[in-house]
């Protein structure tokens, strides 16, 4: 994982004693939302042998929302696996910054982008994108054929006619500055499993101004995050869009209120309020799960 970065430029010295509701327990709030991959291209010697991947071992429990109908007690499948990791997703909160910072990391070995593709330049094979096949290619960035049925007997497999091939590609290529802060990190942490994984972007509200509106409401908790509807509570996410290939496949790319924005999606986190079945005339029911929707299912 990243090492923890220095606080905040902006936020304030600390304070001696306080520690209850302290803003800066806030300001250095991370989470962690990763994605792993069943065995590499389905040849699990490939995961162990090159040591390219962080490799854990295990109990998979495969969500099914839709249960087959019919059988109320066919039980998901708790199945041990050796998994590795392909994508995951780090954000932090800073004191300045409320609508959190939203950065996301891939294995070098995912995907191409869509200009390395167009221009046929391909570095070796990938996950998720079959550089070398012949008339038979599938659509890139295609969907799987809906709808999708679950059937727990066939445990990780997820058809029975699982001959739907996904040709993914990345929509948007890396920076340059986020290609320069890979060579960067890449020569730091060479010799460690983290050089096989870079930085795609980082997503950020670039509003100053914006940042520094807090909740109207008085009663809000310190640092007054839970937000009384601002007229942008995003604060102009900058780049507006930002997507992982193995985490948002599906909605990669510039197409606005489709495709991925970190910042716009887990705003909904935000706006959406919870109320008593009872509420006092004029009561406010702020909300409490800020940007994050781990916290909105919290009970
Ligand atoms: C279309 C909506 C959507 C987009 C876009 C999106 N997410 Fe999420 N994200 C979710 C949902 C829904 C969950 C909760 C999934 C669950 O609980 O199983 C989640 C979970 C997470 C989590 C775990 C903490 C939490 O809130 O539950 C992190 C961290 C995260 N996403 C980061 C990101 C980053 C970084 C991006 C942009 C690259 C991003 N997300 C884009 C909907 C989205």
């Amino acid at each position: 994982m990243p090492k923890p970065e220095a606080p905040d430029a902006k936020a304030k010295p600390e304070p001696k004693k306080k520690v209850k509701n302290d803003p800066r327990l806030v300001a250095a709030a991370r989470e962690l939302r990763d994605r792993w991959l069943e065995r590499v291209n389905g040849d699990p010697s490939a995961l162990l042998s090159h040591g390219k991947y962080d490799v854990r071992k295990e109990l998979v429990a495969p969500e099914y929302e839709v249960m087959p109908p019919g059988d109320p007690k066919v039980k998901r499948p708790c199945l041990p696996e050796t998994l590795g990791l392909i994508g995951f997703h780090a954000v932090h909160k800073t004191a300045s910054r409320p609508q959190w910072i939203w950065t996301s990391f891939e294995h070098v070995k995912n995907v191409p982008d869509k200009d390395e593709v167009a221009a046929n330049k391909f570095d070796g094979r990938y996950n998720f994108f079959k550089a070398n096949c012949n008339g038979d290619c599938p659509t890139p960035n295609a969907t799987p054929p809906q709808p999708w049925d679950p059937d727990p007997a066939l445990q990780l497999r997820f058809r029975k006619d699982d001959s739907f091939k996904s040709q993914i590609v990345r929509e948007t290529p890396l920076t340059d500055a986020a290609k320069n802060m890979n060579k960067i990190f890449h020569s730091m942490l060479q010799g460690t499993v983290w050089e096989n994984y870079m930085l795609i972007s980082t997503q950020w509200p670039s509003a100053f101004g914006c940042t520094s509106l807090h909740a109207q409401s008085l009663d809000a908790p310190a640092p007054k995050t839970d937000f009384l509807k601002q007229p942008d509570m995003n604060c102009s996410p900058a780049p507006t869009y930002l997507a992982n290939s193995t985490l948002e496949t599906y909605s990669q790319g510039d197409i606005p209120l489709a495709s991925s924005s970190c910042i716009a999606c887990h705003g909904n986190a935000v706006s959406f309020q919870m109320r008593p079945s009872n509420p006092k005339p004029g009561e406010v029911h702020l909300n409490q799960s800020d940007f994050t929707f781990m916290l909105e299912k919290a009970q």
